[in-house]
């Protein structure tokens, strides 16, 4: 029989996982619209796009490290990210402009709903540092929509 803390700590791996692979699907999908947005827009997007992908990639080490210290496998592979992840795929080379950043703010807008959710599986567990760190992960994510956000008005 698996106790209650058992089970805690599974919906914690799971959740540290899940929004693991979410950031890496997210940091390619970023990078895919950095490397081929087009037109008048084209420096502002680039250079925003880039700063987002790195501040995503940034972050993807600590939330590993967090599910080996609760004593978990993490990810291993493209594969394994493709089975956790619930960020789509996105292979068009020729969307405009607002409909990526429009896909991005609603993909970062998915993380910070994920982040909650991870918070409230930490505390449900009892771990206090993943606690503490995904309040951070929650506010950069909130930067990003906000910055894509204001690209759309
Ligand atoms: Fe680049």
């Amino acid at each position: 029989m698996a106790s209650k803390g058992d089970n805690s700590k599974k919906a914690l791996i799971e959740g540290l996982n899940g929004t693991l692979a979410d950031h890496f699907a997210l940091y390619l999908k970023t990078k895919n619209f950095h490397w081929h947005v087009r037109g008048p827009r084209f420096r502002d997007l680039h250079l925003l796009f880039d700063e987002q992908a790195t501040a995503i990639l940034a972050v993807t080490d600590l939330m590993a490290e967090r599910v080996r210290k609760n004593d978990a496998d993490t990810l291993t592979s493209i594969g394994a990210i493709a089975k956790a992840t619930k960020i789509k795929d996105q292979d068009s080379t020729t969307l405009d402009p607002d409909a990526m950043i429009k896909q991005l703010a609603d993909d970062n807008t998915t993380l910070v709903a994920d982040l909650k959710a991870l918070k409230e599986a930490a505390e449900e567990a009892g771990d206090n540092a993943t606690s503490a760190v995904v309040d951070e992960w929650t506010d950069a994510a909130e930067l990003r929509v906000w910055f894509l956000r204001e690209h759309l008005r």
